[in-house]
């Protein structure tokens, strides 16, 4: 599907409740098929990725009922598999475009005695699996695949504790790394180079799980064996669908934006700390917390005159699905901006640090990569052209946003990428008042 985008005749302005976290999604769902009883979970996700969690865990032996489905947002409930374990379908599960069903899975299934064997899109299929099945191997599991990415098939059995030093902050492996650990005999530790986001950290204890921390050392451990046991989540708002939203409202003249329900998890927020430096007229507010994580509305105001910062490698991990947009924003701002210790950009839904440095030079901005290193020049006039979104919803609404500040109208072919994480990004933009 292609969507064009036009510069808005207008001010952006309104309120608007961005879906639910797609992270938060995904680990309720498990959490909650993993666990003993029935889970209540509202405001989750109704995207493609969470579908294919959901879809993942109902054919492993979880009920998953979806007792309302409002305005994108799912209200469900889960009776989890519990201490009789998952059931081994008779063919692969599908897990669509979605990096985090694929690794989160791995992990779960590691711990019980199950073949398995987990398939995915293109994009997926090319994504590095052995961040995760190397630790889980060394726990006790094996695995089968060509060339470390999917199709996989685990086999799964009784797992060791293990300490693992992760190479790449990734929540993903850390996340896969500790669901392995809640089988396995003692205590399993995951330290990462810097500190990703951390919602499984702070939700598995909900679900009677308790995990260790060392902040400093980034650290996170978990003692097992322990059977996670039911509970009731609110899922808020996804911050990175709301980066969008923002930048939005920084870019069309006259704009004012407010966000609401927003997940301000530290972890997940450093993009607005980026914004601050960079000038932009935007304004926090906390209000009450779902469960362990802060919540807030996002007040955002059009920002004509951006500064260029520098974005620091240990800040990338609580950014890294927001760096396509902000380097959109980087190239309205005064000078060059860096984004530091950027590679693990590559091996997301697309190469994204070849993709923004193709698509932002197709606009008539300067950017380029020395080593990990992306450097984006601001002060740029961007023209109408027609950019592919790859398959990758954030490549999808990074461009669209562009022809909100072109001279001529962006044209954004294989728009429904979207449907990964914010299916109603071009409706949301509509009804603040931009055309598309
Ligand atoms: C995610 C972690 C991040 C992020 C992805 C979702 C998660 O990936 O890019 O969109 O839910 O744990 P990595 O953990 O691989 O950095």
């Amino acid at each position: 599907m292609d969507y064009v985008s036009a510069r808005p005749v207008a001010p952006l302005t309104g309120e608007i409740a961005v879906p639910g976290d797609k992270s938060l999604s995904h680990r309720s769902v498990l959490f909650a098929a993993m666990a003993q009883g029935t889970s209540r979970l509202t405001g989750v996700l109704d995207s493609n990725d969470v579908r294919s969690t959901i879809g993942a865990v109902r054919v492993l032996g979880a009920d998953v009922r979806v007792e309302e489905a409002p305005d994108e947002a799912l209200a469900i409930s889960v009776t989890g598999w519990g201490d009789t374990g998952p059931v081994a379908p008779d063919t692969p599960i599908d897990c669509g475009n979605s990096g985090t069903t694929a690794r989160l899975l791995l992990g779960v299934l590691a711990g019980w005695d199950v073949e398995v064997t987990l398939t995915g899109d293109a994009s997926l299929s090319k994504r590095p699996m052995e961040r995760v099945t190397g630790p889980l191997d060394a726990m006790g599991a094996s695995f089968q695949s060509t060339g470390g990415t999917l199709p996989v098939t685990v086999r799964g059995g009784e797992l060791t504790a293990i300490e693992y030093e992760s190479r790449v902050a990734s929540a993903q492996v850390k996340t896969a790394v500790l669901l392995a650990g809640v089988r396995a005999h003692g205590r399993t530790v995951v330290r990462e180079p810097a500190r990703s986001r951390d919602h499984t950290e702070l939700l598995l204890p909900a679900f009677g799980v308790p995990v260790g921390r060392d902040l400093i050392a980034h650290s996170a451990w978990v003692d097992g064996p322990v059977l996670p046991t039911a509970t009731d989540i609110v899922v808020p708002g996804d911050p990175s669908s709301a980066a969008f939203i923002v930048a939005a409202g920084i870019l069309v003249p006259g704009s004012h934006l407010t966000v609401t329900g927003v997940g301000l998890n530290p972890t997940r927020i450093a993009f607005l700390d980026v914004l601050e430096r960079m000038d932009a007229d935007v304004r926090v507010q906390p209000s009450a917390s779902a469960g362990a994580e802060p919540v807030g509305t996002i007040h955002v105001g059009y920002s004509g005159s951006l500064r260029s910062t520098v974005v620091h490698a240990e800040e990338v991990p609580a950014l890294v699905d927001e760096v396509p947009v902000l380097a959109l924003l980087a190239t309205q701002a005064e000078g060059p901006t860096r984004f530091e210790g950027a590679g693990e950009l590559r091996v997301k839904e697309s190469d994204r640090l070849a993709a923004v440095i193709e698509g932002l030079t197709a606009l008539g901005a300067s950017a380029h990569a020395e080593g990990d290193t992306l450097i984006v020049e601001g002060s740029a006039d961007l023209r109408g052209v027609t950019l592919a979104s790859r398959g990758d919803h954030r490549l999808a609404m990074t461009w669209a946003l562009a022809g909100l500040v072109s001279a001529f109208p962006v044209t954004v072919t294989g728009f429904e990428a979207v449907d990964v994480s914010y299916p109603r990004f071009a409706a949301d933009l509509v009804a603040l008042g931009a055309t598309g």
